[in-house]
Order: structure tokens, then sequence, then C-alpha cells
């Protein structure tokens, strides 16, 4: 099928059947899809050791969240969070969202990455790990750029007028909420703003078949749609825990 340089022709691609293209197509893809470097922990943390190095204030926030336990696995990774700041950087972000603050390391990165007159709006629902990320958010000199609301995130972007038009926001919270989320904030995005989902890989359990737990079978749905829904562009990427990008065409 392929000429001799190995590139099909025109009239060859155009003579094949349809269930034969999609053939080809699918093994492209296959063969495609077994491009990527496996992470181990020595290899993570060489990747970490090659990333900005987090600051006082993220090192002792990361110290702090620790010391609470498993919970602390909630907290976005080192190279996430330096992520989240270049990503606002690149776009002159001024207006963002995020969707799950927790502890604070997200949202200290979201905020840095915010042009001078930004404003970051936080949604969550419990106190006692807001509290520290009241805390080292002003610590960071970031209180006066964050406006952070403890109510359950779907009431604080629904009450959001939806002139609004936001350049980022971050959904890491409640993962049954997840679609629900992303048409609340498509609504308020400007064309080329963009939304980030973390956890779309949710530790493999994606491609897990006896995992039908409500959390993972949103996440399953919520990966299907994106790739077909026509508002936006989509990238799926590996960071993490899963983290997908999508642009509002
Ligand atoms: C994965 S953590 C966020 C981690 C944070 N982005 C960070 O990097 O530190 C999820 C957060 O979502 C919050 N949450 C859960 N359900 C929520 C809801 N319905 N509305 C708003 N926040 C919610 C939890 O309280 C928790 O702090």
């Amino acid at each position: 099928m392929a000429g001799a340089d190995g590139a099909m022709h025109d009239s060859e691609a155009h003579a094949m059947h349809d269930s034969e293209a999609h053939a080809m197509h699918d093994s492209e893809a296959h063969a495609m899809h077994e491009k990527f470097t496996t992470l181990t922990p020595e290899l993570y943390a060489y990747l970490v050791e090659h990333n900005p190095r987090p600051d006082p204030v993220l090192r002792d926030l990361a110290r702090e969240t620790a010391a609470l336990g498993e919970v602390s696995i909630m907290q976005v990774s080192v190279e996430q969070g330096a992520f989240l700041t270049l990503l606002g950087r690149i776009m002159g972000a001024r207006r963002a969202v995020e969707v799950g603050t927790f502890t604070g390391y997200s949202a200290i990165c979201m905020a840095r990455g915010l042009t001078n007159d930004g404003r970051l709006l936080c949604c969550d629902v419990n106190e006692e790990w807001t509290a520290i990320a009241r805390r080292y958010l002003a610590r960071a000199g970031l209180a006066d750029r964050v406006d952070l609301r403890l109510a359950p995130a779907l009431e604080t972007l629904r009450m959001l007028p939806r002139a609004e038009e936001f350049d980022l926001s971050f959904i890491d919270a409640d993962k049954v909420n997840y679609r629900a989320y992303y048409e609340e904030l498509l609504a308020r995005t400007r064309p080329n703003g963009i939304i980030l989902f973390d956890n779309v890989l949710w530790s493999g359990d994606v491609i897990n078949p006896e995992d039908r737990s409500e959390s993972t079978e949103a996440i399953r749905a919520l990966n299907d749609f994106l790739r077909r829904d026509d508002r936006v562009d989509v990238v799926m990427l590996p960071i993490s825990d899963g983290l997908t990008i999508a642009r509002k065409r």
C-alpha cells in the first residue's frame, strides 16, 4: 500500500475501502500511543529537580499539608504547580477560577501566573483546609488578588453573570460535578480561554472495568464527551494524574 519511500499516494488512499482506511488509521494511532516514558520514582525525582524549585512559601505549605495525612495526596504536584503559573503567564491571564482549593498550593501557583491586576476566584467547601490556604496566600502577598468563596462550587459559579469572561480555569474538586463545572465555566470563558481538568486518568482507574464508582464513571463520561465537543480544542496530557487542557474556540 505504501510507496517505496513509505509514503502512501493519494490515489492509493482513495482506492482504499473505508474499513481499510480505518484499520490503517487505528494501527498508526496505536503505534503512536506506544511512545511514552514510564516514570519511576527516580526519574520522577529527576523531573522535579529540573522544574522550578518551590519557594519557601510553597515548601512550607507542602510540609504543613503533608502533616494532615492521607488527604495531602489531593495537592497538585510540583511540576503541575509550575505549569499553572507558566500557562497563566503565557496567556497573559487576568481573570481566573479555581474549583477545589484545598490548602492553597495550586491557588498560589495560579495567582502568581496572573497579570498584576489579575483576580483569582477560588471555590471550596472546607473551612479547615481553606483556612490554611488563606494563611499561605497572605504570606505569599496574594490575599488581595484572590476571592475565596466557601460554598458548593456549582452555586458559586451559577451566581456569576454569564457575561463574565474568564481567561483560565482549573477544575480540581468533586469528580461527579466536573461536567457541570465545565458547562458553567465554558459559558463564562472568553474565546481562546483555557479550562484545565485534573485527575483525568484517575490513578489509571479510567481503564479498570471493575471500577464502576460514581466518580470513575463521571471522569470516563467527561473524557469521552470532551473529545467530541466541537466547542473546544482538547489535549489530554499525562501530567501527574492526567491533565486535560480545553481551549474554547
Ligand atoms: C483535590 S482537592 C483540591 C486540591 C488543590 N487544587 C491543591 O492543589 O491543593 C479538592 C477540593 O475540592 C473541595 N470540594 C469538594 N467538593 C466541593 C464542592 N462541591 N464545591 C467546592 N469545593 C469542593 C474539597 O474541599 C477539596 O478541598
